[in-house]
């Protein structure tokens, strides 16, 4: 009698550390399925289209590779209602992975606690949140690139094309006038990027006048629409465009094209992201240059986490910043 109690003992005890190590784990999925749901700010974004593609490209290289895994997309439309529902849903369908470009990065409240209470591990990715709800839970992960960097590189760009092209200064006032195209305001790319390739430019020696600025939340048409209020206002003083990334670039460039401006009264213009259409302008000499963005790179490195997580082993062998940062290097595209 006594042993056969003490036997049933031994099994309750062994039953609850299973469940207690599939639960808890840190590393792993629950069940052998991988089920990556993904979502992202906006569907109507040239270079996020871009980086989910190469992110869809990852995700069937490991379906190839063997693992048993399944893939949701969802645009949010601009809206963190909507993104927190469908993260909602993702979870309801079975997802086991969530990879997520907040819609507003300040606020991931809803998001984390629905992963946290099902233990779902959470991929963000190139809208940081902040640091504190990064901290919320040690499941979350984050992969991006260094918006300071870009911006640097950008002025670094514009700092050598002014030098090699003294014409740039068409008034000959010995400063450059300038004008700067911005994306979303409160997102970590557009005021650092800024800032950081204005004060290059300042450090190297390259005289100033700032004369405008527009906000066009990362979209082509609306820097057009911007352009054409600046151009209007300022005429043909313009002699720099630095925009935030290259689809703003291109339609301050749109502008000018609409206005019928001849090529030697152009400002030089300046993107971010090297996108289909950014590098294509800058091959043509529309653009001067631009910063590539490393899509690859970024969904490279996402896969990687996701790989780790269905195999409940890796994470060791991933180069993190702060335990749960992976920044991948921005590099200079120029004619
Ligand atoms: C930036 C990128 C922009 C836009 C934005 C969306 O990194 O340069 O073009 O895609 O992310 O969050």
């Amino acid at each position: 009698m006594m042993r056969g109690k003490r036997i049933w003992a031994a099994g309750m005890i062994f039953c609850m550390l299973v469940l207690l190590s599939a639960c808890g784990s840190k590393g792993t999925v629950a069940g052998s399925k991988v089920y990556v749901g993904v979502t992202y700010y906006d569907q109507s974004d040239t270079y996020m289209n871009q980086l989910i593609d190469c992110f869809r490209n990852e995700m069937d290289g490991l379906g190839e590779s063997g693992l048993d895994i399944t893939v949701t997309v969802r645009g949010a439309g601009g809206s963190q209602i909507t993104q927190d529902d469908q993260v909602k849903e993702m979870i309801g369908a079975g997802c086991n992975i969530l990879c997520v470009n907040l819609v507003d990065r300040t606020d991931p409240s809803e998001i984390i606690e629905l992963a946290r209470q099902n233990n779902i591990p959470i991929i963000f990715f190139n809208r940081e949140p902040v640091a504190e709800d990064m901290h919320r839970w040690d499941r979350l992960y984050y992969v991006g690139a260094d918006a300071e960097q870009s911006g640097v590189m950008q002025g670094e760009l514009a700092v050598e094309a002014i030098r090699d092209n003294p014409q740039t200064d068409r008034n000959r006032d010995g400063r450059i006038q300038y004008v700067v195209l911005e994306g979303e305001p409160g997102h970590q790319d557009a005021i650092i990027r800024t800032e950081s390739a204005v004060n290059t430019l300042k450090k190297k020696g390259i005289e100033l006048e700032k004369l405008s600025y527009g906000i066009a939340n990362w979209n082509r048409a609306q820097a057009q629409n911007r352009m054409m209020q600046m151009i209007s206002q300022h005429q043909n003083r313009i002699e720099l465009v630095l925009a935030n990334n290259d689809d703003m670039a291109l339609g301050a460039m749109d502008a000018y094209q609409k206005l019928n401006y001849t090529e030697s009264a152009l400002p030089l213009f300046f993107g971010i992201d090297g996108t289909d259409v950014g590098i294509k302008a800058v091959k043509e000499g529309k653009l001067a240059g631009t910063v590539y963005n490393d899509k690859e790179g970024q969904a490279s490195a996402m896969a990687k986490l996701v790989k780790a997580m269905a195999a409940g082993e890796g994470m060791e062998d991933i180069r993190f910043t702060n335990d749960k940062y992976i920044y991948l290097p921005y590099s200079k595209v120029k004619q």
